[in-house]
């Protein structure tokens, strides 16, 4: 499933993210630290420092506004979030195809985390930049993503992805990984839906004992598939 969530900043954090981000100067090393053999390969961009103070503030801001997000909460199912991380793109730079490493140690070093779901979360405004595009393949075709800064797309881990050469301005994003509670995407997807289909019922009011029942069964399903 990929899944736009829209607005995840407001206009007031995605300005302080914006600067602190402009400023950051020499935490912006290059994105290979932290790439695989597959992806070093392949990936051309620069990114803040992990354990650097500015990474982890910012990091937390976008964080605890996902803690607040519902449908983030729906369609993911956190068990674990890895904390954020931020790279710039530009003058042609790109990340060439390449998928997510499955397993990751979190910063620290001491625990990991298994990358069911890829998010990136757009901090520069399309207008911006030029390329730049997210292009994922998954079972139903090729999508290219390229949200308003503030917005943010969630996209299976297990997918081929690439991030196009930008021509023009610079492309910066936050991104990370969640460790979901329900590791199978179609399994993920489903509960997504019978969780969307029964708000839509309590929000126009349908049969009582019918939304009772499906409530039942999204917590059973979600019991039957859940591991914590
Ligand atoms: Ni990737």
């Amino acid at each position: 499933m990929l899944l736009q969530i829209p607005k995840v900043l407001s206009a007031e954090q995605l300005r302080l993210v914006r600067a602190r981000l402009d400023a950051a100067g020499d935490a912006w090393v290059d994105g290979r630290v932290t790439a695989g053999y597959q992806g070093a390969r392949v990936k051309d961009n620069a990114q803040i420092a992990e354990e650097t103070p500015l990474a982890r503030e910012l990091g937390d801001l976008i964080l605890s506004a996902l803690e607040r997000n519902p449908l983030f909460i729906s369609a993911t199912l956190p068990a674990q979030v890895y904390p954020p991380m931020f790279n710039r793109y530009e003058g042609g730079q790109r990340f060439g195809n390449h998928v997510d490493n499955a397993v990751r140690l979190l910063p620290g070093g001491s625990m990991k985390i298994r990358t069911d779901i890829s998010a990136t979360l757009f901090i520069a405004e399309p207008s911006e930049y030029d390329g730049g595009e997210l292009v994922v393949e998954d079972t139903y075709g090729t999508h290219a993503v390229k949200l308003p800064a503030g917005d943010m797309v969630l996209y299976p881990a297990t997918s081929l992805h690439r991030v196009n050469p930008i021509t023009r301005g610079a492309r910066v994003a936050s991104f990370f990984w969640i460790q979901s509670m329900v590791r199978d995407d179609a399994q993920r997807a489903l509960l997504f839906d019978l969780d969307m289909s029964i708000q839509r019922l309590n929000a126009t009011g349908g049969d009582e004992n019918a939304r009772t029942q499906l409530t039942g069964c999204y917590h059973n399903l979600l019991r039957m598939w859940a591991t914590t």
